[in-house]
């Protein structure tokens, strides 16, 4: 049954992709993408996800394309891989019980490709993701909810469903959420694709 959910997933994610210029514009459709059949791994997270998944979009236009994919993402979320990445000492108890991110398509992901990673991100209400970086290139796309988006050397953005904001190669970002949580669609481009971040010094 959850295989016939990944498919759903990736559908999803592919329309996604072909109807958001901006997702599309930074990185090319795999076409590598092969079945990986990891083993999933729950998380508090799962729970979180599937009764609280943020605001959906309020415009129509971006509602369309986010709202199928959160659909798909809930339905979804007891079968994947949840990481976590960080340790209490860096993020804190609480952090740890309220986030987990997942590899949809990369190369570690239930779908493996080396062209792209794909995964998908929660974090709850009120929230701090401290600085951290990584070497590929990275475009962020709200799916629902909203977060407050710091990223080094820009304006500080609060970005809700259907906004995307892009992370360049080392450039140190930070994520809050205030009174909404935040459930997020990730892509990364270029070298160091299997690398996990790091916080910043
Ligand atoms: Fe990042």
């Amino acid at each position: 049954m959850s295989r016939v959910l990944f498919d759903a997933a990736l559908d999803a994610v592919r329309d996604f992709h072909a109807n958001m210029p901006a997702v599309a514009g930074f990185q090319a459709w795999p076409n590598d993408i092969t079945w990986a059949d990891r083993d999933g791994h729950a998380l508090p997270v799962v729970q979180l996800v599937q009764s609280d998944p943020g605001r959906p979009a309020a415009d129509d236009a971006e509602a369309g394309q986010t709202r199928r994919l959160q659909q798909a993402i809930m339905a979804l979320a007891p079968y994947v891989e949840w990481r976590l990445t960080y340790t209490e000492e860096e993020v804190g108890a609480d952090f740890l019980q309220r986030f987990g991110w997942f590899e949809l398509v990369g190369p570690d992901g239930h779908f493996h490709s080396t062209q792209t990673r794909m995964t998908v991100g929660y974090w709850g209400r009120g929230l701090y993701y401290p600085w951290h970086e990584h070497e590929p290139e990275e475009l962020y796309c709200v799916v629902s909810g909203e977060g407050v988006f710091e990223v080094d050397g820009e304006p500080t953005q609060k970005l809700g469903a259907g906004q995307t904001r892009l992370h360049k190669t080392f450039q140190r970002h930070a994520l809050t959420t205030e009174e909404q949580p935040i459930l997020c669609f990730v892509v990364w481009r270029g070298d160091g694709l299997a690398d996990d971040p790091r916080m910043s010094s």
